[in-house]
C-alpha cells in the first residue's frame, strides 16, 4: 500500500500566530508534510513549549554553523537556501515519533528525551553575486530552528530575477556571527526564448567510506556548470569501517542515525565546496533510504513480521521510510512539492524554453517489486507483466503528460533525469533492479515518445557505478541501425559514481568487460567502467554537448580530473552525433573507435596538466 494512505491524514491547524510566522518561515518543520502524522512538526506545540518553559536563548558563542551552506531547486524568481546552526555537530537524538509528542520516549534508556525548547533565530539574506551593497541586497529574511528539525534551517528566498548568480548568507539573529557566503543561480523564466546554452553538472552515487568526493571538487573548481543535478545514492545506509567509516558505524534505520548519516556526508570539504558553489536539483535512489527498495521493501528489510522476531530489524519498512524522507527533507535544498504526498519527489522544472527537466523517482515512490537477492528467479518470471511500473500510476501518468506538454510549449530539450539506466535490457544492474525488470513500463514511455513525435529527449542516469552511453530506439527497435544510428529517437548518458566502486582490478580488465558490453549490447556507443567521476550537459539551440570526466583516484582527496570522452547530439537527430564521440575515448570501449589511454589529467587547482597513473581506486 501506499505510504501515504497508510498514514492517513491529520488536520493541524494552520493558522498561525505573530510568534509562530519564523517558524513556518524554515520549511522544514513542514517536512516532509506537515499533514502527515509522525512526519511533520506541530508547529503551535513548539511554539506554545517555548514561552511556557521560559527558555534561555544560546548566547551565538555557543553555537556554530555546523555543515556550510547550500542552495536548490531553483525557479526563475526564487531559490531554496539551507544551513544548520546548532550547539554541536551531533545530530539530535529527539527523535519525534508521535505528531506533537514534545517530549519524546527513547526506547533504549526507558527515559524521555527533552525537546529543546530554546528555538535559534537566524537573519537570511541574498543579494546580486559580488555586489552587497546594501543598494543591491534582494531579498532578506528571519527563520527559527530547534532541535525538532536537528537545527536545520531550510528557507525559499523570493522576488530574485531569472537566470541570474546571487550570495547568500545567514547570520545569527543580533550577532555577528554568519555561515560562509554561498553562491547561487536562479531558474530562466519559463518562457524565455534568448537563453543560449545552460550546463548542468550531473552526480551521482557519493559513497564516502569508498572514497573522496573529489568529482564534487573539481566540478566546483572548474566553475564550468550552471546548476548541479545528483542522481541520488547521494548518501549509503550500509555499515562499513576504514579511515572514512561511516557513522554510526553501523545499518541506519532511526531517525537520528539517518540524521547523523546525512550530517556527516555533509563535513566532507568538497561536498560543502560544491553545495556552497551551485544551487542543486537533487532526487534520491535507493540508498538514500536502503538498497533495493519498492514500494513494500528492502533487499534487507522485509516488510514481515519476522523483522520484529528475536534478531529483527525491530522496524518496518513504513517507519523506516518515514525516517529517511525525513531526515532527508531536512538536510537537503530540496522543495516539497506536494504537502500531501511525502515521498513525492519527481517533478518538473522550465529552464527558460532551452530545457524541461523532468526529475523521476523511479524507486521509492510506488515501484513494483524487484530484485530482492533471494527472488531473481521471480523477477525474472514476471518482468514482463503490463502491470509492472517503476515508479507507480501516478507519477507514470504525470510523466507521460510532461512529455508531451513539454513539446506542446516548444522547450528545445526533454532532460529526463532517472536513477537507473533506461536504454538495453541488461545494462548497469543486471536488468532486473533497473528499466530492464519493468519491461512494460519501458514500452508504454517509447511508445509515448514515438506516437506524439516528441524529439530531444536526452534520458540521464546514475546508479550503477559505470559509464553508459547509448542511442534510444523507437519501441520494437525496428529498423534501429548502430553504426549510424538510424531508427533512434532519443538519447541516454549515464554516468559513473562520485565514489562507489565500479569495475574492480586494473585498468585493462575495465576495458576488457566494457568492450564485452559494447559487443552484447548493440544501442550501447561507449561503456567505461573504471574510473569514478561525473560529467557535464551543456544545451544550446542547436546541439546538447556531454564531456565526462574521470577522478583517477579516490583513495586520496585530490584534484585530478581526466577528460574521459565528449558526445554531441545535434537538434532534431535523436541519436548520437557520429564519429561517436569523434572516434576516439580515453578510457572504455567505444563502438567503432578507438580508446587512446593517454592518463592526462589536468589539476583543477593548479591548472596544469600531467600525465598521472593511480595504482589505487578505492580506499
Ligand atoms: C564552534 O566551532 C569552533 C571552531 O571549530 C569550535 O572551537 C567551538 O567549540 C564550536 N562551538 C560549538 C558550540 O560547537
Ligand atoms: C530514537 O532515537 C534513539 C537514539 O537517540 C534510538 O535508539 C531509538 O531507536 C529511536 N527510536 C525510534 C522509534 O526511532
Ligand atoms: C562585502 O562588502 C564588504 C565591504 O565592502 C567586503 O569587505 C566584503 O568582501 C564583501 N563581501 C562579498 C561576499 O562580496
Ligand atoms: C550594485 O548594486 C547597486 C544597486 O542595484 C548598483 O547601483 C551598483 O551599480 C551595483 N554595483 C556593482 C559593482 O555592480
Ligand atoms: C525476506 O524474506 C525472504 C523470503 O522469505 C527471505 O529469503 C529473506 O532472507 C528475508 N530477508 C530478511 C532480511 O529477513
Ligand atoms: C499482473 O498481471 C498478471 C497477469 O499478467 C496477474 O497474474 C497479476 O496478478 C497482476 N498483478 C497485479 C498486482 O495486479
Ligand atoms: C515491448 O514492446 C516490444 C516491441 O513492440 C514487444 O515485443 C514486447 O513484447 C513488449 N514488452 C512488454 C513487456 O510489453
Ligand atoms: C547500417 O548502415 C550502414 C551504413 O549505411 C550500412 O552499411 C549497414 O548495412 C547498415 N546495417 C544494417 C544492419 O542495416
Ligand atoms: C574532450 O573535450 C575536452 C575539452 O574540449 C578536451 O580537452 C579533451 O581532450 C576531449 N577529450 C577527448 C577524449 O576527446
Ligand atoms: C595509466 O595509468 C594506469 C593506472 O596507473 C596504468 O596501468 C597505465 O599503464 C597508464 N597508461 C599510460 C598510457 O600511462
Amino acid at each position: 500500500m501506499h505510504l501515504a494512505a497508510l498514514l492517513g491524514l491529520v488536520g493541524l491547524s494552520q493558522s498561525l500566530s505573530a510568534d509562530d510566522t519564523h517558524f513556518h518561515s524554515n520549511l522544514n518543520y513542514h517536512s516532509p508534510s506537515c499533514r502527515h502524522d509522525s512526519l511533520g512538526i506541530n508547529i503551535p506545540l513548539v511554539s506554545r513549549r517555548t514561552l511556557k518553559r521560559g527558555a534561555v536563548p544560546y548566547t551565538p558563542d555557543q553555537l556554530n554553523f555546523t555543515h556550510g551552506v547550500a542552495s536548490g531547486d531553483p525557479y526563475h524568481n526564487s531559490v531554496i537556501l539551507w544551513t544548520r546552526i546548532a550547539p554541536s555537530t551531533a545530530s539530535d537524538t529527539s527523535n519525534t515519533t508521535v505528531q506533537g509528542s514534545v517530549d519524546l520516549y527513547n526506547h533504549d534508556t526507558e527515559k524521555y528525551i527533552q525537546a529543546d525548547p530554546n528555538p535559534i533565530c537566524v537573519d537570511w539574506k541574498i543579494w546580486p553575486l559580488n555586489n552587497n551593497s546594501s543598494s543591491a541586497l534582494t531579498s532578506q529574511g528571519k527563520a527559527y530552528t530547534t532541535s525538532d528539525i536537528d537545527y536545520t534551517i531550510k528557507i525559499e528566498a523570493t522576488n530574485l530575477s531569472p537566470f541570474t548568480s546571487y550570495n547568500y548568507q545567514f547570520t545569527i539573529c543580533n550577532s555577528q556571527k554568519s555561515s560562509p557566503v554561498g553562491k547561487t543561480k536562479t531558474a530562466p523564466s519559463p518562457d524565455s526564448d534568448d537563453i543560449s546554452s545552460i550546463s548542468l553538472a550531473v552526480f551521482s552515487c557519493s559513497n564516502f567510506p569508498n572514497g573522496y568526493f573529489n568529482a564534487y571538487g573539481n566540478a566546483a573548481r572548474k566553475n564550468q556548470h550552471d546548476y548541479v543535478i545528483h542522481l541520488g545514492d547521494y548518501i549509503y545506509e550500509n555499515s562499513g569501517s576504514g579511515e572514512r567509516a561511516p557513522l554510526p558505524r553501523k545499518i541506519i534505520f532511526t531517525l537520528h542515525d539517518y540524521r547523523t548519516r546525512h550530517g556527516q556526508y555533509r563535513t566532507d570539504p568538497d561536498l560543502q565546496l560544491l553545495s556552497a558553489s551551485s544551487a542543486w536539483f537533487p532526487t534520491w535512489d535507493d540508498h538514500e533510504i536502503a538498497n533495493n527498495g519498492y514500494r513494500d521493501g528492502f533487499s534487507a528489510l522485509n516488510n514481515t513480521e519476522a523483522s520484529f522476531r528475536e534478531g529483527g530489524r525491530l522496524v518496518s519498512v513504513d517507519q523506516r521510510k518515514m525516517n529517511a524522507v525525513r531526515a532527508y527533507f531536512e538536510w537537503m535544498p530540496i522543495r516539497q512539492v506536494d504537502l500531501d504526498d511525502n515521498l513525492r519527489i519527481w517533478r518538473y522544472f522550465k529552464l527558460g524554453k532551452l530545457i524541461d527537466l523532468i526529475i523521476l523517482d523511479t524507486r521509492n515512490y510506488d515501484r513494483s517489486i524487484t530484485s530482492l537477492g533471494w527472488n531473481d528467479g521471480y523477477i525474472d518470471l514476471i518482468k514482463e507483466e503490463a502491470n509492472r511500473s517503476l515508479m507507480g500510476p501516478r507519477q507514470e501518468k504525470w510523466f507521460y503528460k510532461t512529455l508531451v506538454q513539454s513539446k506542446e510549449r516548444g522547450a528545445k530539450w526533454r532532460v529526463v533525469g532517472s536513477q537507473v539506466v533506461f536504454a538495453g535490457n541488461t545494462m548497469g544492474g543486471g536488468g532486473r533492479d533497473n528499466w530492464g525488470g519493468y519491461l512494460a513500463n519501458r514500452n508504454r514511455t517509447l511508445r509515448v515518445l514515438g506516437e506524439n513525435g516528441v524529439r530531444n529527449t536526452v534520458f540521464l542516469a546514475g546508479d550503477s557505478h559505470q559509464n553508459w552511453v547509448s542511442d534510444v530506439p523507437a519501441l520494437g527497435n525496428s529498423g534501429y541501425n548502430s553504426t549510424t544510428g538510424a531508427g533512434s529517437i532519443a538519447v541516454e548518458f549515464a554516468g559513473t559514481a562520485v565514489s562507489s566502486s565500479g569495475t574492480a582490478g586494473p585498468i585493462s580488465s575495465a576495458n576488457n568487460n566494457a568492450r564485452t558490453q559494447v559487443n552484447n549490447n548493440h544501442v550501447l556507443q561507449w561503456q567505461e567502467g573504471y574510473y569514478r567521476g561525473y560529467f557535464l550537459l551543456t544545451a544550446g539551440k542547436d546541439k546538447v554537448d556531454a564531456q565526462f570526466f574521470g577522478s583517477p583516484s579516490v583513495a586520496t582527496r585530490n584534484s585530478w580530473d581526466l577528460p574521459l570522452a565528449n558526445f554531441t547530439v545535434m537538434s532534431g537527430e535523436n541519436k548520437l552525433a557520429r564519429p561517436v564521440a569523434g572516434g576516439r575515448v580515453e578510457a572504455g570501449a567505444l563502438r567503432g573507435g578507438n580508446v587512446v589511454g593517454t592518463n592526462l589529467t589536468r589539476n583543477t587547482e593548479t591548472g596544469q596538466w600531467s600525465v598521472v597513473g593511480f595504482p589505487k581506486m578505492y580506499i
